[in-house]
């Protein structure tokens, strides 16, 4: 999604800008933009592309200033071109870049025409430019105006105004999408995410929903959506400078997945005894709720979706109480049923995506017993608005398809089932053991996974012209097929579906041709024999097979069936495991068809808008 950077200080700061716009290039935009006051007028330089693409301009047409406001795009409003490009002018006296949709941009904008303002873009942005412009006109302060701006928007914003003849102030404002303010020695930054600005500081402080505030090098007043001065402190960051740095590896999708085995071993830690989860690691009220708990609602989008399917069937097997889940776009708008006692669980990697957000907000007005949620990024607003928080500490996740921040929900995912069933005895005790005792494995068995790179690679060449392919599992590697899908679409564009494979013959098996290969998850568990009946009517209709297998699958290398053997200790971790091999096909699939691997056309890492 948009990505937005701010900065003022004594010294230029366009590199600054663009240094952060880079850092949030991982988001996925179409266009970016910056502007300056510079001889006392706002100088604006925007480009389609890549953030590269406007350092170039800036070589070609060099702007600098001491304060200004830069931008990625992604669009809603408006084609992807340089008039739409943030940021968006009014009079040339307010500039402004935006993060989010106003959603009644389209009354205000005959309003503000009817007064006289002439509009010269597409975007829903330009609206708050003129809005605030003519708030400004009746308001003491900048500050003011943009607060006044704000009670007549409706939608999601995350904003930073500038106005020309104030070149000592920025204003910002949110609601709905995240903003994070960066102190310096003398100089003060804003950011849609932490990671823009830790080149600059490790000293910030959020912006909570419905906030405007004024800053300056030295100060930031906070004014509540009331107008009352609202009081906060800036905080050191704890998320790792080199964050953003791709080490040895091509891409941050290939570091991410290598780094699995470190992230699961940071889930882990300190949150396991000897024999048992410790309960307390989702919350200090964890132990109370989690028995008192008789069914869990889950919601999550995209891959944490896919974790949320997986903990259904970890929860009904090893806890025995109903465990829903529901697409976060979908649970927002229907009526639901919350029964009594219900916990309610969202997942997200970022944090900050708009559906799930707005799912919890509906949550916390249906009656559920207390709402949970499993996230990777601290300070994020569901960690805020939850009443309980499981933090993943995947560590920062750059590459758009998620691997490491779903492997590691997972984790967490496996551990709250276990918390439920301890504090429920609905599993003996030497079987909570034997599931700690996994947990703990787990590094260890990613590793062995992660060993299978180069089978993996040789095998993604045969992907290489396809068009199309199949994902088969069954049980909890369904979810995983799922994933491994969705993966391959996202980075290497090939259309991918995965079914449970009990389901081939009612409808998919009618693709199946040499053209088609078909993916499938094979763990020993009670439902290989099915799973392979399910492969043979595969084989029988010329399919080609891909298979990850147990040995104790006992599959063999065949006519249409190629194998990779992987080992899951138990079945319990086998979905953590069987994840990482679907990794590394789609990764290297990718790459062989010369695909934009951390940055895969039309998405966006965190989905701030609906
Ligand atoms: C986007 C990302 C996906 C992610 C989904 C949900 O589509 O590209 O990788 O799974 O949003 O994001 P969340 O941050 O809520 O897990």
């Amino acid at each position: 999604m948009c990505g937005i950077v701010g900065a003022i200080a004594q010294r230029d700061i366009a590199e600054i800008l663009i240094e952060g716009l880079k850092r949030l290039e991982y988001r996925g935009y179409d266009s970016a933009g910056l502007a300056v006051i510079s001889d006392d007028k706002i100088a604006r330089l925007r480009r389609v592309g890549k953030v590269a693409e406007l350092q170039k301009a800036m070589a070609d047409e060099p702007i600098d200033g001491k304060i200004g406001i830069a931008h990625t795009r992604w669009a809603t409003h408006g084609e992807p071109n340089e008039k739409n490009a943030h940021p968006h002018f009014s009079n040339d006296e307010i500039a402004v870049v935006h993060n989010g949709i106003i959603e009644n941009y389209e009354p205000l904008r005959e309003e503000l025409k009817s007064q006289g303002y002439t509009f010269s873009t597409d975007t829903d942005t330009e609206v708050m430019a003129h809005l605030i412009e003519r708030e400004r006109k009746s308001s003491d302060s900048l500050l003011q105006a943009v607060l006044k701006a704000t009670h007549l928007l409706e939608g999601a914003y995350g904003t930073v105004v500038m106005e020309r003849s104030q070149p000592e102030k920025l204003v910002v404002a949110r609601s709905g999408s995240p903003l994070v303010l960066g102190k310096g020695i003398g100089e003060m930054f804003i950011a849609s995410d932490q990671l823009a600005l830790l080149a600059v500081t490790r000293q910030f402080m959020f912006l909570e929903e419905g906030e405007v505030a004024e800053v300056s090098r030295r100060d930031v007043t906070i004014l509540s959506p009331d107008g009352d001065i609202v009081e906060r402190e800036f905080e050191e960051s704890t998320i790792q400078h080199d964050a953003g740095d791709k080490g040895q590896f091509r891409h941050f999708m290939m570091k991410e997945i290598f780094e699995q085995p470190t992230s699961i071993n940071n889930t882990l830690e300190g949150r396991l005894n000897n024999n048992s989860v410790i309960t307390e690691s989702f919350g200090n009220r964890a132990p109370e709720l989690l028995a008192k708990a008789e069914s869990v609602q889950i919601i999550a989008c995209g891959t944490s979706f896919h974790a949320a399917m997986v903990a259904k069937y970890w929860i009904e097997s090893m806890v025995s109480i109903p465990c829903n889940v529901e697409i976060a776009s979908e649970y927002r708008y229907r009526k639901t049923v919350v029964v009594p006692n219900s916990l309610f669980i969202s997942i997200s990697q970022s944090g900050e995506t708009a559906d799930t957000l707005a799912a919890l907000r509906i949550a916390k007005q249906q009656g559920f017993m207390a709402s949970l949620t499993i996230c990777n990024v601290p300070g994020s607003s569901l960690v805020r608005e939850s009443d309980m928080a499981f933090m993943t500490r995947a560590g920062t996740e750059i590459g758009v398809a998620s691997t490491k921040a779903f492997t590691t929900q997972l984790t967490g995912l496996l551990m709250l089932a276990t918390a439920l069933a301890q504090s429920k005895k609905t599993l003996p005790e030497s079987e909570i053991t034997n599931i700690v005792s996994q947990l703990k494995r787990l590094p260890i068995d990613i590793n062995e996974a992660l060993s299978m790179d180069k089978r993996i690679e040789e095998m993604a060449e045969e992907f290489n012209e396809k068009e199309h392919c199949l994902f088969l599992g069954r049980g909890e590697q369904y979810p995983i097929a799922m994933e491994g899908a969705l993966k391959l679409k996202e980075i290497s564009y090939i259309h991918a579906e995965a079914y449970a494979a009990g389901e081939l013959k009612h409808g998919p098996l009618a693709l199946i041709d040499q053209d088609m290969p078909v993916v499938v998850v094979a763990p020993n568990n009670e439902l290989i024999e099915k799973l392979k009946s399910n492969m043979e009517e595969v084989r029988a209709r010329g399919g080609q097979l891909y298979v990850f297998a147990d040995k104790e699958s006992e599959i063999a290398e065949n006519n249409g069936i190629k194998i990779i053997h992987c080992s899951a200790s138990s079945h319990y971790i086998a979905p953590i495991i069987f994840t990482v091999p679907l990794q590394l096909l789609s990764y290297h699939v990718a790459v062989i068809r010369g695909t934009d691997v951390d940055q895969p056309r039309n998405l966006a890492k965190s989905v701030t808008v609906e």
